[in-house]
């Protein structure tokens, strides 16, 4: 049996500009085999899996806030989610913070979700058949789903198209551990992210913690500075989420 294969991308292929637009998943492509990862710890992806654990039915990813917002329009049961400058947008009803997504206010309803960075790395990985949400959150439970894969792709969301350390390193813990379970890390931006996964959950902390992101997040106040401290903690969800 052929080997599994993995394929990171360190940062989304398309900018916000030339992005699919969103709503409904591409036509089918050869993707459509291949489980795809979308990485990006802080936040969107680990507030994205805080959401799905608490009952959110449905994410719909896009580039851009008035994309979202026009989305709402048309299913006046969606929410209008996410951020711009770590911000929530004027006219969205939820930031991207983990601890607003509670089962009271996302319990059964379709997320359209425009966040700066991590939208794009989920619209990157629209036609694959399978499409995981990536973070250390839920990091063991994620690599349980992916062990069986034949074809694993992860994009990290990185930062307005710029290399992000805790996206990398979260892409790393995993292309490490399915490597350890037979799997072939493909290309350079893979054994690149394998390099530099942390080996425990001080390590993530000191990582993630410890990131350019983290410190800006902190800048803008208390509530920020819990939010990267949760998206910080190794398998504090034992279940991984599709979107
Ligand atoms: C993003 O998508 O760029 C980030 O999740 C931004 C943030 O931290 O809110």
């Amino acid at each position: 049996m052929a080997r599994a294969r993995v394929v990171v991308r360190l940062t989304p292929e398309a900018s916000a500009a030339g992005a699919h637009a969103g709503g409904e998943p591409r036509p089918a492509t050869r993707e459509a085999a291949w489980h795809g990862v979308a990485v990006d710890v802080l936040r969107a992806t680990s507030t994205l899996t805080v959401a799905r654990g608490n009952g959110a039915a449905r994410i719909v990813p896009f580039a851009t806030p008035d994309a979202a917002l026009a989305y709402r329009g048309a299913h006046p049961d969606a929410l209008a989610c996410g951020e711009r400058e770590g911000r929530i947008v004027p006219g969205f009803d939820l930031g991207n913070s983990p601890a607003e997504y509670v089962r009271e206010r996302v319990g059964g309803r379709t997320l359209a979700f425009a966040s700066t960075n991590g939208s794009l790395a989920l619209l990157d990985r629209r036609g694959c058949g399978r499409r995981w949400l990536g973070c250390f959150l839920s990091a063991s439970a994620l690599l349980s789903e992916l062990a069986g894969a034949e074809h694993v792709a992860i994009t990290c969301a990185g930062k307005e198209g710029a290399f992000a350390l805790e996206d990398a390193a979260c892409a790393g813990w995993l292309v490490r551990r399915l490597a350890e379970g037979g799997a072939e890390p493909e290309g350079d931006e893979a054994r690149l992210c394998a390099s530099l996964a942390p080996r425990d959950a001080d390590e993530v902390r000191a990582l993630v913690e410890g990131c350019e992101h983290a410190r800006y997040l902190g800048s803008l106040g208390e509530p920020y500075a819990r939010d990267v401290a949760l998206c910080a903690t190794l398998d504090a969800l034992d279940r991984a989420h599709e979107f």
